[in-house]
C-alpha cells in the first residue's frame, strides 16, 4: 500500500504519533518539496503527480487550498483523505473505508465526527436530534440540545410562544420529555393589525397550520398544553407559573414585547429564553422589542447566536 502524507506540520506529526507508523509512509508532500521530515523524503506536488499511490492523507487545516491544488493536478478525489475537514459544510471525504483500513476505525471516526465543527462536534456525538427536520438550522438545534442538557436541576415548565407547525416545539418536547410544554399560538396566523405591514405571502403562509397537525408530531403529546388564541390573553391562569425554558418566536414587535414581559419575570434562575430572529434583518421589530424591554427592565444577560436567524439566548 503506497501512502503519502500532504503536509509536514503538527497535523502530520500527530498522525504519525497516533495512527500511522512512519514506516508506512512513502514520503511527505509539500508544494515545493525538498529535504526530509521524520526521516522520510519530502517531495513536491509535481513529483507526486507522477507517482502511483493508494492514498494521500491531507494533514493540514488548509484543506481548501490543498483540495484546489490536488484537483488542478488531476488527483482523483477518491484517493485523498482529509484529516482536517472541519471548515466546510459539505464533507470533502468521498469515503472512509480505505482510511479506516489503514488508520483504524476509531481514529477515523474521531476525525469524522470531531472535525465536523458545524456538523457534529465530539461532545454531542450521541445525537438526540436526528431524522427529518434535524438538518434545519444546525446551530439553533444544537444550542437547544446543549441548553436542555443544563436544565436538569432547574424547576419549571417549558413553553413556546409562536409555534406555527411545531417544527421547533417538537425538539423541545423530545429533549425535555418530563416537562409540561405550553404551546401558545393562534394556529391561524398573526394578529391582522400587527401584521398589516407584512407581505401577504408571509402572513398567508403562517395561517397554514393546525393544532392537530402540531400535536401529531410531538413525541410526548401527553406533556403538551395548547394555548390557542392571541397572546398575551392566552396566558391567563398562568400568572403564578415558573418556566425553565421558553422559545419566543412571534416575529413581530408587539407580540415579542408581550412575550418578554410575561415570561422573563417568571423564569427560574438558571433557565433560558431563546428569542428567535433577534438579529434577523427581515424582522427588525424583534430587536426593537428587546430595546423597549431593556429600557423598562434593565439590560438583559444574553448571548447572540450565529444561527440562521440570529437567536438571542437570554439567561435568567
Ligand atoms: C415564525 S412562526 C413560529 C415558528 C416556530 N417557532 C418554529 O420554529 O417552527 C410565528 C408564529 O407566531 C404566531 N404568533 C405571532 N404573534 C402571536 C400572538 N400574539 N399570539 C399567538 N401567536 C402569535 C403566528 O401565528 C406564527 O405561527
Amino acid at each position: 500500500m503506497k501512502i503519502y502524507v500532504y503536509g509536514t506540520g503538527c497535523g502530520a506529526g500527530d498522525l504519525v504519533d497516533e495512527a500511522l507508523p512512519i514506516e508506512k509512509i512513502e514520503a511527505f508532500v509539500e508544494r515545493e518539496g525538498g529535504g526530509s521530515f521524520l526521516g522520510r523524503p519530502v517531495i513536491s506536488l509535481e513529483e507526486l503527480a507522477g507517482r502511483d499511490f493508494d492514498l494521500l492523507i491531507a494533514a493540514s487545516r488548509e484543506s481548501a487550498r490543498m483540495a484546489k491544488e490536488l484537483d488542478a493536478l488531476g488527483v482523483a478525489a477518491e484517493k485523498v483523505f482529509y484529516l482536517k475537514n472541519h471548515l466546510v459544510p459539505v464533507d470533502r471525504n468521498r469515503s472512509y473505508e480505505l482510511a479506516s483500513e489503514i488508520l483504524g476505525k476509531d481514529y477515523v471516526n474521531r476525525i469524522r465526527f470531531s472535525e465536523r465543527l458545524i456538523r457534529v462536534p465530539l461532545w454531542t456525538e450521541r445525537e438526540k436530534i436526528t431524522g427529518p427536520g434535524s438538518d434545519n438550522d444546525y446551530v439553533r438545534l444544537k444550542t437547544l440540545e446543549a441548553i436542555c442538557a443544563r436544565l436538569d436541576s432547574i424547576p419549571g415548565a417549558a413553553a413556546e410562544l409562536g409555534v406555527y407547525r411545531g417544527g421547533f416545539a417538537r425538539w423541545i418536547n423530545q429533549l425535555l420529555p418530563e416537562r409540561r410544554l405550553y404551546l401558545f399560538d393562534t394556529f391561524s396566523g398573526f394578529d391582522e393589525a400587527e401584521s398589516a405591514a407584512c407581505g401577504t405571502g408571509f402572513a398567508q403562509a403562517h395561517r397554514n397550520t393546525a393544532v392537530d397537525r402540531v400535536v401529531e408530531i410531538m413525541p410526548h403529546p401527553e406533556q403538551i398544553e395548547i394555548r390557542r388564541g392571541l397572546f398575551p390573553q392566552t396566558a391567563e391562569g398562568l400568572e403564578g407559573g415558573r418556566f425553565a425554558l421558553v422559545s419566543l418566536d412571534v416575529d413581530l414587535e408587539e407580540s415579542t414585547l408581550a412575550g418578554l414581559r410575561f415570561f422573563l419575570p417568571r423564569m427560574s434562575a438558571g433557565g433560558y429564553l431563546l428569542l428567535h430572529d433577534y438579529n434577523n434583518p427581515k424582522l427588525p421589530g424583534v430587536k426593537r422589542a428587546v430595546e423597549r424591554y431593556e429600557a423598562e427592565a434593565g439590560r438583559l444577560r444574553a448571548v447572540p447566536l450565529c444561527d440562521v436567524n440570529g437567536t438571542l439566548v437570554v439567561s435568567a
